[in-house]
């Protein structure tokens, strides 16, 4: 499909001013304002089970949750779109990202993948759209064959078009170097509104977290929990962080569980928690985290027990060195070996 983005405004904007924004889950004529900012607690999807995560949507947006963290590469967004209808939350009081996937950089083919997630979820519009990866394959070919032709700026310019349809309210960039966020600043017509990517006591990356503040964009930290996520099993050498002496310390001490601690202290250093748990007491217990709070001295404690171990980098497989400038690289063969613990 081409991406005629006037044609596509022109009917998105007529939509938009006869029913208003998203009223699949409430048909009153009003036009409540969509959420101003993004909420600093969501529940993530990565992994749920189709089988389990309509439920587990439905719960969170039932019991203080009101932010959904999604992408197509995920393969549950009908399911999760569920769980957002039977929740029967209005549209404009939850925040909905989403993410393009990497065989899907060509601008024909950013507009089909936005349509497709919006339809999956059952939304009129995403509230934030991500460029998953800094990485564009050739769609269509071996699943993660390199498209060398489609540059960063190319695919930004097809998701600018996407905000000027109304297709989502926000875009923003996961998993991108420093030298890519600048480079992406210099040229972005629309700002990045966000930047998600992984950071937890293992990973704290003050500094680009820092930079992301001094530049207005909002730092929406992945994999929160650390290495608890299962496929990171055995990816490093770290126990797992509820067995880390200095959380199962920090959660004593607080009163609160080892996963309330680490989502506390995500969310006092300022960046946006997306915990993600198919289990209802594990989605309540984790919200909890907002009643959490460190002393000056306890968040210099937790920085000096930084690790600087990444789990999530799937760049060795793809061939493309991701992370450059930032802790824990990716090394290709070939590059001198780099001692990360
Ligand atoms: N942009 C990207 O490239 C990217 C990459 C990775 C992740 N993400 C997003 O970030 C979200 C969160 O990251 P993640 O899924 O990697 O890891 P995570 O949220 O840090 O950890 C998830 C794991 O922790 C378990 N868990 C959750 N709360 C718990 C609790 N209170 N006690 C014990 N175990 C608990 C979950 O179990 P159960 O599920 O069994 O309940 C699950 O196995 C993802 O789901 C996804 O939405 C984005």
């Amino acid at each position: 499909m081409k991406f005629n983005c006037v044609a596509s405004a022109t009917l998105w904007l007529a939509a938009w001013a006869v029913a208003g924004p998203a009223q699949q889950h409430d048909e009153t004529l009003s036009r409540p304002k969509p959420l101003k900012h993004i909420p600093t607690f969501g529940l993530g999807t990565w992994l749920s089970e189709k089988s389990k995560v309509s439920d587990a949507v439905e719960y969170a947006l039932t019991h203080g949750y009101n932010h959904i963290d999604a992408a197509l590469i995920y393969g549950n967004e009908r399911e999760v779109g569920k769980g957002i209808t039977r929740s029967k939350v209005h549209r404009s009081d939850i925040w909905v990202t989403s993410k393009l996937w990497n065989a899907d950089h060509r601008p024909d083919r950013v507009h089909e993948a936005i349509g497709k997630t919006i339809s999956d979820l059952g939304v009129r519009y995403l509230d934030l759209y991500l460029m998953h990866w800094p990485v564009a394959f050739v769609p269509g070919g071996s699943g993660t064959e390199l498209d060398n032709k489609t540059s960063i700026l190319t695919t930004w310019r097809a998701m600018e078009d996407a905000v000027r349809a109304g297709l989502t309210r926000h875009i923003g960039i996961s998993n991108f170097a420093r030298a890519d966020v600048e480079a992406l600043l210099k040229e972005a017509k629309i700002k990045p509104y966000a930047h998600e990517f992984e950071t937890h006591p293992y990973l704290q990356q003050q500094h680009f977290v820092d930079f992301h503040s001094d530049n207005g964009i909002k730092v929406i930290a992945y994999s929160p929990l650390a290495n608890t996520n299962p496929t990171y099993d055995g990816n490093k050498p770290v126990a797992p962080i509820f067995e880390d002496p200095i959380w199962r310390d920090m959660a004593e001490r607080k009163n609160c569980t080892v996963a309330q601690a680490v989502l506390g202290w995500g969310l006092q250093r300022g960046t946006v928690v997306i915990p993600k748990s198919v289990h209802k007491e594990y989605i309540k217990e984790n919200l909890n985290a907002r009643r959490v709070d460190f002393t000056e001295e306890e968040m210099q404690e937790i920085a000096a027990a930084d690790k600087k171990v990444r789990f999530n980098d799937p760049g060795k497989g793809w061939g493309v060195r991701l992370f450059a400038d930032l802790d824990d690289p990716t090394r290709l063969d070939g590059d001198e070996e780099v001692s990360e613990l």
